[in-house]
């Protein structure tokens, strides 16, 4: 997929146009934020080819690693929108404001399915983060299943300083992460987040060395290939699900996916 089209335009611009590189290798796809130069800044386009690559993920794939070029993993959200020219073909906060609120909703829904297909039950996504990881940066990182972070990670939930609130996705998983309290301890004062807290909290897995980020995301990446694919999707749909059912219903579903799974395992025996 070398080419997107976004915000219902039916102009098509390349990844590369978008600031974005994306690699598959076998059963590993690799996102990359590729506009180090402007420290990863997303825009509505990023999130359209981030969907678009969520649509057209090739069925072999089962860990998505998203990771960010140079020294920040992702500055959030282009900055421009903020101002009366807006981002080039994208148009501005200002703009968006005119629109009809079901017409700007549908806008950031749109936005929003960049990120949520990084849940899917049958990938495994994980965020490879350094250096700042700000406002739609840090959404994108919550977005992914797991976080490897290197020690000089920091995580930011700006929106609020800006008066916006945050909209990719991001709220659920930070609370069901860290809980409500801390959630709005770090939304509302939008302070930054260091690595070694981050991993503190539940907000990472793993905080390596800056050096040591790429060789710590591979081992993570093979270890998790180390298990089959249905029962790996099976395990995470049947985990996704546990917090939002009782013990009973969850043993109920445990029974319902284990059954399928032995099934499977001892057809034809
Ligand atoms: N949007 C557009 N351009 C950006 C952004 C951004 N979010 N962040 C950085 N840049 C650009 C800078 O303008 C600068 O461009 P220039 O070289 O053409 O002047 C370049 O990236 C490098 O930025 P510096 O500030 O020089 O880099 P530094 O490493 O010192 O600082 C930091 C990095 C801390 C990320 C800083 O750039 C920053 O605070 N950026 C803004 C963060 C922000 O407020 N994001 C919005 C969050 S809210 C949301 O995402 C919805």
């Amino acid at each position: 997929m070398a080419e997107v089209a976004f915000g219902g335009s039916a102009e098509k611009i390349s990844l590369e146009e978008v600031g974005l590189r994306y690699e598959v290798d076998g059963e590993i796809a690799t996102i990359t934020l590729d506009r180090p130069d402007k420290r990863n800044a997303q825009t509505f386009a990023t999130w359209s080819a981030l969907a678009q690559i969520g649509d057209n993920l090739p069925q072999q794939v089962r860990v998505v690693v998203v990771r960010g070029e140079g020294p920040s993993f992702s500055a959030g959200i282009d900055l421009r929108m903020f101002t009366p020219e807006g981002v080039p073909g994208q148009g501005s906060f200002a703009s968006s404001a005119k629109l009809d609120s079901s017409a700007f909703e549908q806008r950031i829904a749109q936005a929003q399915q960049g990120f949520l297909w990084l849940r899917r039950p049958d990938i495994v996504s994980v965020a490879a983060v350094q250096g700042h990881a700000i406002g739609a940066g840090f959404q994108l990182a919550l977005a992914c299943d797991l976080r490897v972070l290197a020690d000089d990670a920091q995580l930011c939930m700006k929106e609020p300083a800006l008066g916006l609130v945050p909209d990719l996705t991001g709220t659920k998983p930070l609370v069901d992460l860290v809980g409500l309290s801390r959630a709005v301890e770090i939304c509302l004062t939008a302070r930054t987040v260091g690595a070694q807290e981050a991993a503190r909290i539940g907000l990472a897995e793993l905080v390596v060395a800056p050096e040591d980020l790429a060789g710590a995301v591979r081992d993570l990446t093979a270890a998790l290939l180390a298990t089959g694919r249905d029962a790996a999707t099976a395990t995470k749909r049947l985990l996704q699900g546990a917090s939002g059912r009782t013990l009973e219903e969850q043993c109920a579903a445990e029974r319902q996916e284990q059954v399928v799974r032995i099934k499977a395992l001892f057809a034809g025996s």
